[in-house]
């Protein structure tokens, strides 16, 4: 290539071609080990509570609380898509890891929910966190997303094609829900999390990885319009063929079944027995799933982390939106075996079981990232409609008592459920 030309590309941003972010990322013989050198999350503030939710749809909080364990979850604002949200727990993440955002090679956005069928979400967070240099691509595994992008990502990093991958689960569910159907809207949550996994030269720790897809499931989740199969039209409209619909007891019948298995594979994989495990982050949908997996590998609810009461089941968002939680919390400590396994639509189910190697005071460095700073470019002209459903925009606009019991509130200090970012 002439000189010529790689001062044009430079001058138009575009990498000469030899400095591709993903080719010849680690020199041919160097022990290649990969680590979590970054974490972060992001939760947008309005806060949809099951009171809320009991003047949507007959039901009771008592009854979600007793079958689901969900007391809340976040709701993205107008201006908020999953691109948004991922950006912003991404760029915390690349903050953690201390690097700069154009360090990333690889970006990896696990969703269900993407801002558009094209281009990826993946393309529009790069952008919104300044880096020029990454490849980037969606993952769809719907709720096993997260784990099969952190596999990927893995992957990449052992086999020399990137240094620093940014890893991210996002989704906003709540613009795909049917709020008639009170078996599903109760369910779900909107919300990022973010890790980067960085190349080591360190002494290679326990990594296990089990990935399945049991496609006997893949009607038993699913969003009938929209695809190839039935492209979106007025009359999928009015059918609701645009929102989840599930089958709540088969999918937990797998769930219970597949999360223990997935995750015993992955903890032999990596040479080590269940109770050498000090903390599981399991896929947050259903606190009766999880004390069920508790159950079955026979440990008890203290080694598996569960924050699904305050964020409800953000599919792709909820593993990795936890694991930044229980490691911001004082979980997850230098040298303990920890593992993230979830279940989603397909059937898919993913664990991986690893041994935590970052310095978990480096989270603080997430709080220069505010996300106001944090923009997704729209398209030029866009005819701006509002997103929020009708049923929730007027909810959110009068929202309803907010019951704190007595003895939450302390004088003087903010209400007990202040928005978390
Ligand atoms: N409020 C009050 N009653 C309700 C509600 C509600 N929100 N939802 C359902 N019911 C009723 C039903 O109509 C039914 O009434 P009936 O007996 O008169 O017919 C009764 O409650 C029992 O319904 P079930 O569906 O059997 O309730 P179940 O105990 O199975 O709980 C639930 C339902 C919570 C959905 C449970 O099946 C579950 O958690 N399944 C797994 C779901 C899951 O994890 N999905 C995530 C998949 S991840 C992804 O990839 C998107």
């Amino acid at each position: 290539m002439s000189d010529g030309i790689a001062a044009a590309l430079s001058v138009a941003g575009v990498p000469a071609p030899g400095t591709s972010a993903t080719e010849g990322a680690t020199a041919p013989g160097t022990a290649r080990h990969a680590r979590i050198t970054g974490w972060g999350s992001y939760a947008p503030s309005a806060v949809l509570t099951n009171a809320d939710l009991e003047r949507i749809v007959e039901t009771s909080d008592e009854w979600i609380v007793s079958r689901t364990g969900i007391r809340e979850r976040r709701v993205a604002a107008a201006h908020e898509t999953t691109a948004s949200m991922a950006a912003v727990a991404g760029a915390r993440a690349i903050a953690v890891a201390g690097l700069d955002p154009d360090e990333i090679d690889l970006i990896l956005v696990a969703t269900l929910t993407p801002d558009y069928w094209m281009p990826s979400t993946a393309a529009l967070v790069k952008e919104a966190i300044g880096n020029t240099r990454a490849a980037a691509m969606d993952v769809a595994a719907a709720c096993s997303g997260f784990v099969y992008a952190y596999a990927t990502a893995h992957a990449y990093v052992t086999a020399g094609m990137a240094r620093h991958v940014l890893v991210i689960g996002a989704e906003l569910l709540t613009r795909f829900l049917d709020y008639t159907d009170r078996s599903t809207c109760i369910l779900f949550g909107d919300g990022a999390g973010a890790v980067v996994v960085s190349v080591s030269d360190g002494p290679a720790v326990p990594h296990g990885v089990e990935l399945t897809t049991e496609p006997s499931g893949a009607y038993m989740i699913w969003l009938p319009a929209g695809g190839s199969k039935s492209p979106p039209s007025a009359a999928t409209v009015s059918r609701g063929e645009h929102f989840i619909r599930m089958e709540g007891r088969e999918t937990y019948r797998f769930a219970t079944k597949t999360l223990a298995s997935t995750a015993l594979a992955a903890i032999a994989k990596a040479g080590l027995r269940p109770d050498q495990i000090d903390l599981f982050i399991p896929h947050q949908a259903n606190i009766r799933i999880i004390e069920a997996v508790a159950k079955g590998l026979g440990l008890p609810m203290e080694r598996m982390f569960v924050n699904l009461d305050r964020y409800g089941n953000t599919s792709a968002a909820s593993v990795p939106l936890a694991l930044a939680e229980a490691v911001d919390a004082g979980r997850i400590r230098q040298g303990d075996k920890v593992v993230i396994v979830a279940f989603g639509a397909g059937f898919t189910s993913g664990a991986v079981a690893f041994e935590w190697t970052a310095d978990p005071a480096a989270g603080a460095r997430a709080a220069a990232i505010r996300p106001d700073e944090i923009r997704v470019r729209l398209p030029v002209d866009w005819d701006s409609v509002d997103p929020i459903p009708p049923q929730l925009a007027a909810v959110l606009a009068a929202p309803g008592p907010v019951v704190v019991p007595l003895d939450d509130v302390v004088p003087g200090e903010p209400p007990a459920r202040a928005p978390v970012s």
